[in-house]
């Protein structure tokens, strides 16, 4: 699968509503994004291709059977050995059901918070590797560490580093807004930041800048936005700036629709 595989992007699906393509970014990590028609974002999921596969995030529910042939380019989904769930939301988790049935070896993993809150709390009976902050995954070649970061989005929110091809899974942390080719170069770091302001998906700026202490020095070769494309090294920068620089966290909207009062 390359990046020139025309076939993988034509519009399926839903009355040719939705577009799902496949791309590997580096190594063994491809990108499987989708991009609704006139949507504002794509929602990605990252295939890790090794001896115990990982999908990192499942997608929509929705959005399943396109997400579910994109894998099966790439290796049967029979074989995921982990789904990984960054935290409890149905972009990250809404095909999980399904792909957890599927692959009888495979087991979730979810923050602790994530699986006591709600794998635990809600009628899922699966197979689930809680984890926290250090705890290593290995897959074979990778080996994917867990960065615990509550707040930063939500309560159970975590990240995952993948330390063989130093890349960042951020979950919705460097979103690029719009349909984003899979390697980002660009500098779209206001659009980010008004992005998020008026989706108001961040309570406060500061777990966030303080979780950018953590991941400056971490210096990721990749950065693997869930809706945008990859950011490679060089570009991040710009976009750790904006995040220090710019206000970007809730004040009073939700997806542009106006609460009242707005928090001071
Ligand atoms: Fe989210
Ligand atoms: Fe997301």
């Amino acid at each position: 699968v390359t990046h020139d595989q025309k076939a993988a992007r034509s519009w399926t699906g839903g009355a040719s509503r939705r577009r799902t393509t496949v791309d590997e970014i580096v190594s063994g990590i491809y990108r499987i994004a989708t991009v609704e028609r006139g949507g504002s974002v794509s929602f990605n999921q990252f295939l890790i291709d090794d001896e115990r596969p990982m999908l990192v995030h499942t997608g929509q529910h929705a959005h399943y059977e396109q997400i579910r042939a994109a894998i099966a380019q790439v290796l049967d989904p029979a074989r995921l050995a982990f789904v990984a769930l960054l935290h409890f939301e149905g972009d990250e988790c809404g095909g999980m059901d399904r792909f957890m049935q599927e692959a009888p070896r495979a087991q979730l993993v979810a923050s602790t918070l994530s699986a006591a809150l709600n794998l635990a709390r809600f009628p899922w009976r699966y197979r689930v590797r809680d984890v926290r902050d250090g705890d290593a995954v290995e897959l074979g070649q990778h080996v994917i560490r867990v960065l615990e970061t509550p707040h930063v989005h939500h309560w159970d929110s975590m990240m995952l580093v993948d330390e063989t091809t130093e890349s960042l899974f951020p979950s919705d942390l460097f979103l690029q807004p719009g349909d984003q080719p899979p390697v980002v170069h660009e500098d779209l770091g206001r659009d980010m930041c008004e992005y998020y302001a008026q989706a108001g998906i961040f309570a406060s700026e500061r777990p966030v800048r303080a979780l950018l202490d953590r991941l400056v020095p971490l210096d990721p070769a990749w950065t693997h936005a869930m809706h945008g494309g990859s950011i490679p090294r060089a570009a991040l920068p710009p976009f750790v700036d904006a995040l220090r620089q710019r206000p970007f966290a809730y004040r009073g909207k939700l997806f542009g629709r106006a609460i009242a009062p707005p928090p001071t």
